[in-house]
């Protein structure tokens, strides 16, 4: 368990907050139907193994009135070439840890799944949002991500050690052609990343 989390508990024991942070599996909660007033769901959807599961479970532990508001990524240029570089600097067939379902680059798709876990179509709200990401360390950068999308998950490997400047220079390459990078001439990396919002209210 994070020990972040004991840190919290503590905290809101200490401070008399009506909250506590648990650890659980999205897919199957424990919690009873009809729970919350508010669920987030941030950026979780596109990577967890059963997403029909869990947005189901987002609808049913939700009070009658309530908001949820579940993100997705329509665009993360570092995020989309991740599985790549693992593929190119390692193995054609190597897994990675994180393996997004591509479908949800579908903004119509994400609103599907919602509707299909119970919330009625009006009642899902769809926004963008679009923000830049200044790469200001492409090593701190490369290390990142290689870190994220590992195979193994006991740390960093000798193998890693051994294939750095291979796997830098592959994430550049890649990191290239995806849509939203930006060099400017002094090789300043900005990347373009689109989130899209879903803000559904649970009328029914
Ligand atoms: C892309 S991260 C987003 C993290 C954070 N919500 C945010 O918006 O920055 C996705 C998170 O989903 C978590 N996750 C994946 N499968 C899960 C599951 N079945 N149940 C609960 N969390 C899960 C991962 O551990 C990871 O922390």
């Amino acid at each position: 368990m994070p020990p972040m989390v004991d840190i919290y508990n503590s905290s809101a024991g200490q401070n008399g907050w009506l909250s506590k942070v648990v650890i659980m599996d999205c897919q199957h909660l424990s919690f009873p139907d009809l729970t919350f007033t508010h669920i987030f769901l941030s950026f979780g959807l596109p990577i967890i193994a059963d997403r029909v599961a869990a947005a189901a479970q987002e609808f049913y532990t939700m009070k009658t009135g309530g908001t949820a508001v579940t993100a997705f990524c329509l665009n993360i240029p570092q995020g989309d070439m991740a599985r790549e570089m693992r593929h190119k600097v390692w193995r054609s067939d190597a897994t990675v840890t994180i393996e997004p379902h591509l479908k949800h680059k579908d903004p119509n798709f994400n609103r599907e799944l919602l509707v299909q876990m119970g919330f009625r179509f009006e009642d899902v709200r769809l926004y963008e949002k679009s923000n830049i990401l200044k790469v200001e360390d492409i090593c701190e950068f490369v290390f990142a991500i290689l870190s994220a999308i590992r195979e193994e998950a006991e740390g960093w490997t000798e193998d890693d050690d051994e294939r750095w400047d291979e796997a830098i220079k592959i994430h550049k390459m890649l990191l290239s052609e995806k849509k939203g990078y930006h060099a400017d001439e002094n090789r300043n990396i900005k990347l373009g990343i689109v989130a899209q919002i879903a803000i559904m209210r649970k009328e029914v």
